[in-house]
């Protein structure tokens, strides 16, 4: 079984990941960090040359590979729910967990210099601007995917995780009460 982590770029999928694998003692991977060692390059670096187009492709070909991996958390990039295939492929290997955080925190976090510095622009415009606008389009994506929605504004990376393998825990007692009514 993989847990998906989904959810807008700086919603902390990457700070979770690791802590949630260490609590169940399953291993984690980071989508992005898969696509660049493959490419050899950063993912700037793919979207300036191969375009968004290019990056989905490769984002996608990875998907498919480590969805085939068992007992692993994926931190998935924020924009790996915009292809349906992608959707029906992370919703069928497991539960998918969406890390929602406000627009405004979204904003003020991937404002900050390293952000910028390292994430390719989606749209060329200001950062408040582009988060209200693409969010707008994903939310009902991220929703539609999720098997669990979880707030991760104002807790700490740590108890993000704690919450999430508690909820998983509750579900999947749950379904195996309902397989056996
Ligand atoms: C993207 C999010 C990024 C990365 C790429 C595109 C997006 O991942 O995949 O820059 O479209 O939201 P993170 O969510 O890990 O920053």
């Amino acid at each position: 079984m993989v847990i998906t982590l989904i959810g807008y770029r700086g919603c902390g999928k990457s700070s979770v990941a690791p802590r949630l694998a260490r609590r169940l003692g399953w291993s984690w991977v980071d989508s992005d960090d898969v696509i660049e060692q493959r490419a050899g390059c950063s993912v700037k670096d793919i979207f300036e040359h191969e375009g968004e187009a290019g990056f989905r492709k490769r984002e996608s070909e990875v998907l498919a590979d480590l969805l085939q991996q068992q007992n692993v958390v994926i931190a998935s990039g924020g924009g790996v729910i915009l292809a349906e295939a992608n959707r029906q492929m992370i919703k069928s290997a497991g539960p998918v967990v969406w890390l929602h955080v406000s627009v405004a925190i979204l904003a003020r976090r991937l404002g900050e210099r390293s952000s910028v510095q390292r994430r390719p622009s989606l749209t060329g415009k200001p950062i408040t601007e582009e988060v209200a606008e693409v969010m707008a389009v994903r939310e009902p994506l991220y929703r539609e995917c999720a098997t669990l929605i979880m707030d991760a504004e104002s807790e700490r990376p740590e108890q993000v995780a704690r919450r999430i393998e508690r909820h998983l825990a509750e579900q999947a007692q749950q379904t195996q009460e309902d397989s056996t009514v």
